[in-house]
């Protein structure tokens, strides 16, 4: 069957971190205007869509997903004309705009909860999850996305509140028809402003299993991740059905849930457009792939092994072939809550560009909406931080407060792991140029920006015609300009071979077959030596190499050929 076509099956998504992207008022957070000037940059990378984090008003515990009202723009950003004027000149340009809604938990600032938290009658009570302590201890022993206990004692009423992330971000109570009510009045004021899309955050979570059970905890730490009573519960759909009927039905808008733990089967039923929830999930699945599960000590988002490109082969096929005429699928490599790619997955030094290029050629052609995040267009890299006090993330904090300061593990270790692994390797400014600060502000940033915007930044690879930058403008030109690549069938070449990713994407009018050296040595294989007389597409070297009839691969060499059907 042929997918209903959506002008959202071509967009190439391009993630705007407000805070980090560009400060028009040297007060050092980046702000709305400094979007709207450089709205011109995103339209040369060819992108069509911005999704912009959390703009509204929040007490900053976690950067903007603590919300404490859904109606008001963070000062510090800007104001509600800004951002309107922002969504017209996007709109003028070809932009579309998409929104990070928060529904699953508020800030504990926001009046919601202060009304909630004064007494057991208040008549916005039943808008969060309240619990009393068993046996003198908490409720549960579920572990918090943030690490620690998910239960927050509140001295007015002698109970505790549940926050599956930080402790001022309390959970909303999704069984409370109210509530539900408020927050899709909150989705169709922005539906109503001219927003094209929402991205739902953590929006797997907002159903729980209410008889509060124990999780049984295989780990050393004192709580345990019980994703089975607070994720992907059958209630999700529901309430999902309800939000599409009140929020977007007969409107044009595109929906994006964020879905760390679905599988493909819940992100069948999450996207399946006969089901009316979403029209596209983001899962982590694919990202997990490299963390350590023997060890227990820290939440396993905190461990790292080196990843099995078999396996990674194998859950990437399994999502392309799963969604493929029924749902759909999203790609990306790093978002603002991971590490940046070409850390993770690349090469910090010689091979940066190279592996760089890599990296988008190997997952943008592949079936699914791309999400590139800020700067990975130019190849940056994770922070250059060195003490606790560089970081700004609260998770990093928990992190260190749960294992240095209560269990006693090395502070070397976890400032390691964390070194690797935190989220604010994705959050440090937009390189613009080598002027200070990296042209990001002339103030002092929120947070440090990279040391090595001296060489690495946008002006210096405008003026290159072989730069990263330029590299991902051909990718994103090829994606978006071609009904191969966007509905074309995905097939997955070499599953077996352990340092090369190749695929073909095909539909009738012709074949095109990606392949990638996934390791910094030379790589062979006589399989595709045929492909090879093809016409060469893109790469990210000069010429092709072969000998003895096979095809060699440099150190993270990508290869795009083409050849047409209708000769
Ligand atoms: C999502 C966001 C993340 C945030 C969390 C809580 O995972 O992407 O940044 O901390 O939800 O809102
Ligand atoms: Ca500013």
């Amino acid at each position: 069957m042929e997918h209903e076509k959506k002008w959202w099956h071509n967009a190439v998504i391009y993630q705007v971190y407000p805070s980090s992207f560009y400060d028009t008022n040297n007060d050092g957070i980046g702000d709305i205007r400094g979007i709207i000037e450089k709205l011109p940059y995103i339209v040369s990378l060819g992108v069509n869509m911005i999704w912009l984090n959390p703009i509204f008003s929040s007490p900053n515990d976690d950067n903007g997903y603590d919300i404490s009202d859904f109606y008001g723009i963070m000062p510090s950003f800007g104001t509600m004309a800004d951002v309107e004027e922002l969504i017209a000149k996007a709109h003028a340009m070809g932009i579309k705009i998409l929104f990070d809604l928060v529904m699953n938990h508020t800030s504990d600032e926001h009046p919601w909860f202060i009304e909630s938290r004064k007494s057991k009658e208040n008549a916005h009570r039943d808008f969060y999850i309240w619990q009393d302590g068993k046996n003198g201890e908490k409720p549960t022993n579920w572990e918090g996305f943030f690490g620690g206990s998910v239960w927050e004692k509140n001295a007015q009423t002698d109970d505790y509140y549940l926050h599956l992330f930080s402790k001022k971000m309390p959970d909303l109570n999704w069984q409370s028809k109210n509530l539900r009510q408020a927050i899709y009045d909150v989705a169709n004021f922005w539906a109503e402003k001219g927003v094209d899309g929402l991205r739902l955050d953590a929006i797997i979570h907002i159903a729980k299993n209410m008889d509060f059970p124990q999780g049984v905890n295989t780990t050393n730490r004192p709580y345990v991740l019980a994703d089975q009573h607070y994720a992907n519960l059958p209630q999700v759909h529901t309430y999902m059905k309800e939000f599409h009927q009140k929020v977007l039905a007969g409107g044009n808008i595109l929906t994006v849930g964020e879905a760390s733990t679905a599988g493909v089967k819940e992100a069948l039923q999450y996207s399946d457009p006969k089901n009316k929830e979403f029209n596209m999930i983001i899962s982590f699945q694919q990202l997990s792939l490299d963390y350590d599960h023997s060890i227990t000590h820290v939440p396993p988002k905190w461990t790292q092994k080196k990843m099995d490109l078999v396996e990674f082969k194998k859950v990437m096929q399994n999502w392309q072939l799963g969604l493929y005429e029924k749902g759909w699928n999203t790609l990306y490599w790093n978002n603002h809550d991971m590490p940046r790619v070409v850390s993770r997955f690349g090469d910090e030094g010689v091979y940066h560009i190279q592996s760089a290029k890599m990296l988008a050629t190997l997952m943008y052609l592949q079936w699914g909406t791309a999400f590139i995040l800020q700067g990975e267009e130019i190849g940056m890299l994770n922070a250059d931080f060195t003490k606790l006090t560089d970081y700004r993330d609260v998770e990093v904090f928990t992190l260190y407060e749960e294992t240095v300061t209560k269990a006693g593990y090395s502070d070397t270790e976890i400032m390691q792991r964390i070194k690797n692994r935190c989220r604010d390797n994705a959050r440090t400014p937009m390189q613009w140029d080598a002027t200070a600060n990296g042209g990001f502000s002339a103030g002092v940033p929120w947070i440090g920006v990279n040391n090595n915007y001296h060489l690495l930044n946008v002006e210096a690879q405008e003026q290159n015609p072989d730069s990263i930058l330029n590299y991902y403008r051909s990718i994103i030109k090829l994606k978006t300009g071609n009904a191969c690549f966007i509905y074309g069938e995905f097939t997955l070449l070499l599953a077996n071979d352990p340092s090369i990713y190749a695929y073909t994407r095909s539909n009738s009018t012709g074949i095109y077959t990606i392949i990638c050296n996934f390791t910094g040595e030379l790589q062979t294989t006589a399989e595709l030596f045929e492909v090879s007389i093809q016409k060469k597409l893109l790469g990210n070297y000069e010429n092709i190499t072969t000998a003895d009839g096979k095809l060699c691969l440099r150190p993270y060499e990508a290869l795009v050929f083409f050849q047409d059907f209708i000769v």
